[in-house]
């Protein structure tokens, strides 16, 4: 594990050292976060309730738009313009997801993300929004009840997706309720975001336990939609579980000019299977290498495994 561990930091020091110096912030944002909602005003109220659909990508954006606005306070004495907000992996890696069709039907029965289709439109069957449904539903719902976001846990509420509702929580207490462990690991992080003692790798820390906790279940639940993939894709999807799911999490700091970069290496489009790796001819040798060492990490991962 050790010898793993060091592998996947040595993945990403390489890509670290190769960070050009000057960098325009809002370049780097995800795509629509301009024009994605940056209020709870701007969301439709029933009830008294905001009403959240986590299955239209601007929606689920926006969400996180109003956590990473709520946040920047704390984050204010690491950077100026919310750059160190370690918060800004996930929004960065959401829109990756979007633009290179990884929200979209992968059953190819609807027209749900497709880009000459429903676009926006996030699809319950997709591998990789539905366990991003569990890194944005809960870190926003427990700052919710953390007490960051300035409204009451009772006034927000999901939208349920088409099917397999039972594999997702839609409210503060459902959610709880639910994911009582991932929630509570959530809670913690935005515990230590208020206190003045925590340091930026205290943070780090919270913040990477609750998205392992988060990823745990959702794994387990999702499990059955790698089949929708082709060989290449559902390799790479168990690679990059693994990598962000164990080895990563001590020397990856989630900030936003970081996640940026990384994520220029990761594969511009789904895996096909044509594709062999590391001899994609449309994707760039730093991406082949990624992706290829990326592969080579969950083989030499599973196989130890497998003879311990
Ligand atoms: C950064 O990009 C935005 C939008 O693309 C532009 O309006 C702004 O002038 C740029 N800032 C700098 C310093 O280049
Ligand atoms: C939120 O909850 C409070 C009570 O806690 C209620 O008065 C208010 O109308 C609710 N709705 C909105 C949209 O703020
Ligand atoms: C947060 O959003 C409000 C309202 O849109 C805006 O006025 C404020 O400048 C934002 N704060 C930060 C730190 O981005």
């Amino acid at each position: 594990m050790t010898f793993h561990l060091s592998w996947a930091c040595v993945i990403i020091c390489c890509i670290f050292a190769s960070l050009a110096k000057t960098f325009n912030i809002s370049d780097m944002y995800p795509p629509l976060w301009k024009k994605s909602p940056g209020q709870f005003s701007d969301y439709k109220i029933e009830n008294g309730k905001y009403i959240i659909n986590f299955w239209h990508y601007p929606e689920r954006l926006g969400m996180y738009k109003i956590l990473l606005n709520k946040t920047a306070k704390y984050f204010a004495k690491f950077s100026p313009e919310n750059e160190q907000n370690i918060l800004w992996g996930l929004p960065i890696h959401h829109g990756w997801q979007y633009h290179t069709g990884r929200l979209a039907d992968p059953t190819q029965s609807t027209d749900c993300g497709l880009k000459s289709g429903d676009h926006l439109c996030i699809s319950v069957d997709s591998w990789w929004a539905d366990l991003n449904y569990y890194l944005s539903a809960m870190p926003f719902l427990a700052a919710i009840d953390s007490g960051i976001m300035g409204i009451s846990s009772d006034n927000v509420t999901f939208l349920p997706p088409s099917k397999d509702q039972m594999n997702f929580c839609y409210s503060v207490s459902n959610c709880q309720s639910s994911f009582p462990e991932a929630m509570k690991k959530w809670n913690e992080f935005y515990q230590h975001i208020k206190s003045h003692s925590s340091s930026f790798d205290d943070l780090l820390e919270y913040l990477w336990a609750a998205h392992v906790s988060s990823l745990e279940v959702a794994h387990k639940n999702f499990q059955n939609r790698l089949k929708y993939y082709s060989k290449q894709e559902a390799d790479f999807a168990r690679s990059w579980a693994l990598f962000v799911d164990y080895l990563a999490p001590p020397c990856f700091p989630t900030t936003l000019i970081r996640t940026y970069e990384f994520q220029k290496e990761l594969p511009r489009r789904m895996l096909v299977s044509g594709d062999k790796v590391p001899f994609i001819s449309d994707f760039s040798g730093f991406q082949n290498i990624m992706l290829f060492a990326l592969n080579l990490l969950h083989k030499v991962h599973t196989y130890t495994d497998s003879v311990e």
